[in-house]
């Protein structure tokens, strides 16, 4: 794996602030920090980005897909509304990884079904910010990369 997408939707910039007692306190900048670290000591370049538009998040896994790199997706509330991102995903034919910082399940109703699910390469949810770890985790094991040293 040479490069991995983290891609966040819709309000995901209010973390730290939004909602902390659902969302936790770490900062989306914080998320992209630890993730960063993670990535440069494996030699694998980091995509790290947000945005409140749908049509941006379906431009990005297209450029994932014609890449050949994975996904990290929290699309946020677009989760459960967004055939586009279920669209993107089935044709972007690279692995993406859903993840949440909640566990939906666990929530109001209108969270319980996620559209991108059933073209997901697997979902990590309900770890706060943690969740982002685990997903590259995944993919680093899945990849079989071997550990590289650290850049001075
Ligand atoms: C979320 C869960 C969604 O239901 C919500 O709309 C979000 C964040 C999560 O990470 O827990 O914006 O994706």
């Amino acid at each position: 794996m040479k490069a991995v997408h983290v891609l966040n939707g819709p309000n995901l910039n209010l973390l730290g602030t939004r909602e902390p007692e659902t969302y936790g306190h770490a900062t989306l900048a914080d998320i992209e920090a630890r993730l960063a670290a993670r990535c440069k000591l494996r030699g694998v370049a980091l995509y790290f980005r947000q945005s409140n538009h749908e049509g941006d998040l379906v431009t990005w896994l297209q450029e994932a897909g014609r890449a050949g790199e994975p996904v990290i997706l929290n699309a946020g509330a677009y989760s459960h509304t967004s055939i586009a991102l279920h669209d993107a995903i089935k044709a972007a034919k690279t692995n993406v990884l859903e993840v949440h910082l909640s566990n939906i399940h666990a929530r109001e109703s209108f969270r319980h079904r996620s559209l991108i699910s059933p073209v997901a390469r697997g979902i990590i949810l309900g770890f706060g910010a943690l969740s982002y770890d685990l997903a590259l985790e995944a993919l680093l094991a899945e990849s079989g990369a071997e550990d590289q040293q650290a850049q001075p």
